[in-house]
């Protein structure tokens, strides 16, 4: 996660398989053409975008133009004209092996000498093991000339044996080093920070383990409903579009061990490691809910019983963690937008003031502040002025938006600096993938099966299903929605 950008390097390609789609226009474009203007982009890099669309070069930059202004904050004409020079378009069918062949020639064309090159598949998953073989057809994959990395977009796969087939389709091309497998959440720079919270300071790992931790939550929680996405979504569902990926990468940024080192294989051995820890989840465990409406969405199946909503309780079979609770809850069409971590402290063995026999003291309560409002918040007792012994919660805040100056940047700009720059660390591993899939899949059969616990409902807008209160008042707990509470204040 460094930023050294070597002047002497060959130039590079980044060729855009799918690049007519959103994905390029409202992301890949303005991460890269911010880079761009921050002088973060290596020396001499050029974008091509291939896809069907029959664009001409100036067509792909006006759309792509458009996208900039909406998505990276606003165009300024000198900067953008610089950038835009680096932009072209091949047309070619992404089934068609004469297409690759005229992808390879213009490439030969643009480059006129060795290249370094990124290919970014920015299609529909069915399309990757197509690309995949052709590049490899055309020895397009080997490091001859320059190297040669290909990032992978999300879903990696449907389930276990699809993302295996996946992987070892890309194996067979491609060395594993070579492929990044995007997470977005990983570039979030809140999520990041989780380990340089937890590793570039002492004070918080000694507590941060059964002896002092009472449970862990992870919110990810959406606002918007699936809209105009069901068609894929009404296939995936919440716990194979957040849970297998984007929750379980959290967990294990926040139960991990310390790596020896900030390395991307140090960082993804201990990230196993948890995720290897995790017990078979109990059907009692898991709740899953459908948002009241999904049925009129147009694309999802009159009798549909994919998930909208999923709440789960594990544990981690490890020293560390060893009987303590990890509740995570995502879902569409709730009350807000928030993406939360929770540690929950134990309560103190003893207290000696002077309260009511039913009085509580609210526990510690730690809150990682993912988005909206990113920071850190933490909440201890105080005692009230002017009185003998009442006390209030109250809270310690870190806001970025306070501390540092300047919009957080978009996960994709670090991302695509990291792939650029061949550092991994922000990018899942294809034994991190199979093993994530090995967890989700029994949950997803496990909804599928009559004896489950039913397929819920919930109104959208709430804070999802009443079971999902039920699986933590079962254990005396509640969902904690402390970084709603601290953005509602900041703002
Ligand atoms: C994607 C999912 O990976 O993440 C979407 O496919 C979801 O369904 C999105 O909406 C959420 O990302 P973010 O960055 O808005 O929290």
């Amino acid at each position: 996660m460094q930023d050294p950008v070597n002047a002497n390097a060959p130039p590079t390609t980044i060729v855009i398989f799918g690049a007519s789609g959103d994905l390029t226009r409202r992301k890949l474009i303005p991460a890269l053409f911010n880079l761009h203007r921050k002088d973060r982009l290596p020396t001499n890099t050029r974008v091509v975008g291939f896809a069907r669309r029959p664009y001409t070069h100036e067509d792909f930059r006006a759309r792509l133009r458009d996208g900039a202004d909406q998505f990276a904050g606003g165009v300024d004409e000198n900067d953008w004209q610089n950038f835009a020079a680096n932009l072209w378009y091949v047309r070619g069918d992404l089934r068609r092996h004469t297409s690759y062949e005229g992808l390879q020639a213009s490439l030969r064309e643009l480059e006129d000498g060795p290249a370094q090159r990124l290919y970014y598949l920015a299609t529909a998953p069915e399309f990757y093991v197509p690309i995949i073989q052709n590049l490899g057809a055309l020895g397009m994959a080997q490091h001859t000339e320059g190297w040669r990395r290909l990032v992978v977009e999300k879903p990696f796969g449907h389930d276990w044996a699809s993302a295996r087939a996946l992987n070892q389709a890309a194996h067979t091309v491609f060395d594993e080093n070579q492929v990044y497998r995007i997470d977005h959440y990983l570039g979030k720079e809140t999520a990041q920070n989780i380990l340089f919270f937890r590793f570039a300071n002492t004070i918080f790992e000694p507590v941060w383990n059964r002896r002092y931790v009472d449970h862990v939550q992870i919110t990810v929680a959406e606002s918007v409903d699936v809209g105009h996405r069901a068609g894929y979504y009404d296939q995936a569902g919440v716990l194979r579009d957040m849970f297998q990926n984007h929750l379980l990468q959290l967990l294990t940024l926040v139960a991990m061990e310390p790596p020896a080192s900030f390395n991307a294989d140090a960082v993804r051995n201990e990230k196993i490691k948890v995720l290897s820890a995790i017990q078979p989840i109990s059907p009692a465990d898991v709740v899953h809910a459908q948002y009241r409406g999904y049925f009129q969405t147009p694309g999802v199946a009159p009798d549909s019983c994919t998930p909208t909503y999923a709440a789960v309780r594990l544990f981690l079979n490890n020293w560390r963690w060893q009987g303590v609770p990890f509740y995570l809850r995502s879902g569409k069409a709730l009350a807000k937008k928030s993406t939360e971590i929770t540690i929950e402290f134990q309560r103190p063995p003893h207290v000696m003031f002077d309260l009511p026999p039913d009085h509580r003291l609210t526990p510690n309560i730690f809150s990682l502040c993912i988005q909206p409002d990113e920071g850190i918040r933490l909440k201890f007792q105080t005692k009230v002025p002017d009185s003998a012994q009442a006390m209030r919660s109250v809270d310690m805040e870190f806001h970025y938006h306070s501390s540092f100056e300047g919009m957080l940047p978009d996960a994709y700009e670090r991302l695509l600096l990291d792939a650029l720059l061949g550092d991994a660390s922000l990018f899942a591993r294809s034994d991190e993938i199979e093993m994530a899939w090995h967890l989700v899949d029994p949950i997803v059969q496990l909804c599928q099966q009559p004896e489950a616990p039913p397929l819920t409902s919930y109104e959208p807008g709430s804070w999802g299903p009443v079971e999902a209160d039920q699986l933590m008042a079962r254990d005396d707990r509640t969902w904690r929605q402390g970084c709603s509470e601290y953005s509602a204040k900041a703002g």
